[in-house]
C-alpha cells in the first residue's frame, strides 16, 4: 500500500491563506477522486473544521464529496516538556491512523506551536502562503536596509530547516518546500516587483521553490459560508465567470507542482484536463 502523501499549510504570520488554500487543495483532491484526510490543528480558530462544518449542510441539498476531518486540541498540560511530547504523540498517532488515505491535508495556525511544529516535520511538502508584503517576508528573513545576498533567515524559516532535520532523523525522508504568494494584486506595483525579486534570490539560498501563486479574488472569501471551493461550482450552479476560471489554472498549477508519485500525478493530470474542458 502506497503511504499517504502529507501537505501541510504553513507559516507563523497569521492571515496568508493557508485554511482557504488547504480547502481548495482538499475539494480539488476529492474531485480526481482520491480519498483525502483533512487535520486541523488550528482548534483555537478553527477554520478548517468550521469551513468542513458549513461544507457538511450543504451536503444536505448537493452531492458534494468530503473529505475525513479530524482536529486536534493541544495538550493543557501546564509542564513544557511534558506538553510537548503528548502533542508529538497526538498527531503522529493520528497520522499513523491515517494510513488508508491518498492525502492528509494538515492545516496549521498562524504562530508557533508543538503540534504546527510536528505537522512541519511530518510534511512530504509543506506550502507557505505570503501576502505581497514587506511584513509577511519578514517571517521568511529578516528584512532591514542591506543587500538581499546578506539577509538571515528569520523564526519561520529556522523552523522549517528544524522539521527537515527532525523527519530525515525521523524517516530519512525528505521535505519539499513550496512558497507561494497569495491575494497578488492584478496592477503592476514596485512592492509587487521587488517581494518577487527578494522571493527568487531567498529560492536558492533558504530552500524553497517559488511558485506564482494566487490573486485577490472575491470568490476565495464567498464561499466559505456554505464550505464550498472552486471545485464545486458546477454541483451548487454558481454561475461561473473568466475569475472563475482563472483561480482554478491558478490552483492546477500548484497542483502540478506537488511532488506527488508518478502514477498518482499521471491520475491528477488526467482529470485536471478533464476539468479543465468541463
Ligand atoms: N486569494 C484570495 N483572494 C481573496 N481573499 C483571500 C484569498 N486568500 C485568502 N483570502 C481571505 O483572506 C483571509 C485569511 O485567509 P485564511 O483564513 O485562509 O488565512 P490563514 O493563513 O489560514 O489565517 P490564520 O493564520 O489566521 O489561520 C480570509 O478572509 C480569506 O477569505
Ligand atoms: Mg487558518
Amino acid at each position: 500500500m502506497t503511504k499517504p502523501y502529507i501537505v501541510v499549510l504553513g507559516n507563523e504570520k497569521g492571515g496568508t491563506g493557508k485554511s482557504t488554500i488547504a480547502m481548495n487543495l482538499i475539494v480539488s483532491l476529492l474531485k480526481q477522486g482520491a480519498s483525502v484526510a483533512s487535520v486541523d490543528v488550528d482548534v483555537r480558530q478553527g477554520t478548517l473544521s468550521r469551513y468542513i462544518a458549513n461544507r457538511e449542510k450543504t451536503k444536505e441539498k448537493h452531492d458534494i464529496p468530503m473529505p475525513f476531518h479530524i482536529s486536534i486540541e493541544k495538550s493543557d498540560n501546564m509542564n513544557y516538556n511534558e506538553a510537548k511530547k503528548e502533542d508529538e504523540k497526538k498527531l503522529i498517532d493520528t497520522v499513523e491512523n491515517l494510513q488508508k488515505y491518498n492525502y492528509i491535508i494538515i492545516d496549521t495556525p498562524g504562530n508557533d506551536t508543538f503540534l504546527s511544529r510536528t505537522a512541519h516535520s511530518l510534511a512530504d511538502t509543506i506550502i507557505t502562503p505570503l501576502n505581497d508584503s514587506f511584513i509577511d517576508l519578514d517571517v521568511l528573513v529578516k528584512l532591514e536596509n542591506a543587500p538581499v545576498e546578506s539577509l538571515k533567515p528569520s523564526i519561520y524559516s529556522e523552523m522549517v530547516w528544524e522539521q527537515k532535520k527532525e523527519k530525515a532523523k525521523r524517516s530519512g525522508g525528505s521535505i519539499d518546500w513550496i512558497v507561494l504568494r497569495n491575494r497578488l494584486s492584478s496592477l503592476f506595483s514596485k512592492n509587487k516587483k521587488e517581494t518577487r525579486k527578494i522571493l527568487e534570490n531567498l529560492s536558492k539560498r533558504i530552500g524553497f521553490r517559488l511558485l506564482s501563486g494566487f490573486c485577490e479574488r472575491v470568490i476565495f472569501r464567498e464561499l466559505f459560508i456554505n464550505g464550498t471551493t472552486l471545485f464545486d461550482l458546477h454541483e451548487t450552479e454558481v454561475c461561473i465567470t473568466l475569475s472563475h476560471v482563472a483561480a482554478k489554472q491558478e490552483m492546477f498549477e500548484l497542483l502540478n507542482a506537488l511532488e506527488i508519485p508518478v502514477k498518482r500525478k499521471e491520475m491528477l493530470e488526467e482529470a485536471n484536463k478533464q476539468m479543465t474542458v468541463a
